[in-house]
């Protein structure tokens, strides 16, 4: 079922830690707020804190940009990568269980305007098929502006625009990123619990040697952005629920002067990041960390060079 790790057909081999890559565009996913920017900055923090080989905890994990770019160049031991959304949940469980057969679809099937509205059809059927689900979810996230969705189609239905239905849908491209994530099968676990009950569960609570990262719908915008949105008491409810954690834990937000009252017991480290989904370019985000981790000292952690993480890798092997 899972490609070996140095599969011939994506021509990608597992890479070791100290190899610092571009990984910012290894999620099959396109989601409104990614946080693949910040995956440099994690990886300093991983560094800097001694979490190397640890495991990593992702509740709200949508496209697990993050994710995979610390199991790619092997930054953690394993992933344990959670969402609610049943889409993002089938998708992940068909990408790492069957690559071969969503790649066949990825490549055969058709990018049309009745292919689009046939994969509506699927996502919303209660009789579809789990990997149904998982496809119709990663189709219409390929085809729709900023991939929202439950959003409209690139270039509308008139396929007027200039770009049309299959501006991100590059085939090749896209079965090379399920492949490689498929030969990591066996260090990547995939749930759809609500993200308190995975903070509260043995997994988080009973571990010290693992990360935690928290990444909410947002508080602003989560409504338009994602199916499952969260209203004021749930944010409030995983602040108590954070706070409380033992291990190390990150928690990334947008800036929302709600969220700074919120987390206002916590130090902020306010950033930049650019929105694809609402082509607003750029919104301001804020970092909070566990008390008991070193935050590495940076000017924005949206703007980690590779070459910044192989000097801090460096550094730490000196040692
Ligand atoms: C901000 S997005 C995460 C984006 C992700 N960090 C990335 O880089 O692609 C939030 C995700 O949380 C999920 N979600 C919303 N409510 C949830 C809940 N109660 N429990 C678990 N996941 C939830 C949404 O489906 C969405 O995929």
């Amino acid at each position: 079922m899972s490609c070996s790790r140095s599969c011939k057909l994506c021509g990608e081999g597992r890479s070791s830690v100290g190899k610092a890559q571009e990984t910012r565009y290894s999620s099959p996913l396109r989601y409104p707020g990614g946080k693949g920017k910040v995956a440099n900055f994690v990886k300093l923090l991983v560094l800097e804190n001694s979490l190397i080989g640890s495991d990593y905890i992702e509740p709200y994990a949508g496209g697990a940009s993050v994710a995979l770019s610390l199991l790619f160049e092997d930054y953690i031991n394993h992933a344990y990568i959670n969402d609610i959304n049943d889409g993002v949940y089938c998708f992940w469980r068909f990408a790492l269980e069957d690559p071969d057969s969503l790649c066949r679809r990825i490549m055969t099937v058709p990018l049309t305007i009745d292919e689009w509205r046939r994969q509506k059809l699927i996502h919303s059927s209660m009789d579809s098929s789990p990997e149904d689900i998982g496809f119709s979810t990663f189709y219409l996230n390929r085809t729709n502006r900023s991939g929202i969705v439950s959003g409209g189609v690139i270039g509308g239905t008139g396929q007027a625009g200039i770009w049309k239905i299959d501006a991100r849908f590059n085939r090749e491209a896209l079965c090379s990123r399920v492949r490689k994530i498929a030969g990591y099968s066996s260090r990547i676990t995939v749930s759809k619990v609500d993200a308190a009950e995975m903070i509260e569960s043995e997994l988080v609570r009973g571990r010290s040697h693992r990360l935690l990262y928290l990444d909410p719908p947002y508080f602003v915008k989560g409504e338009g952005l994602y199916d499952n949105f969260y209203g004021f008491e749930d944010h409030r409810k995983v602040r108590d629920a954070v706070s409380a954690t033992p291990g190390p834990w990150v928690v990334s937000y947008d800036a929302a002067p709600e969220i700074l009252q919120l987390y206002s017991q916590h130090e902020p480290l306010r950033y930049t990041l650019s929105y694809s989904a609402s082509r607003a370019s750029k919104g301001t985000e804020v970092m909070y960390f566990s008390p008991n981790l070193l935050i590495p000292k940076v000017a924005s952690p949206a703007g980690i060079s590779v070459a910044e993480v192989t000097k801090a890798m460096s550094a730490a092997t000196l040692f």
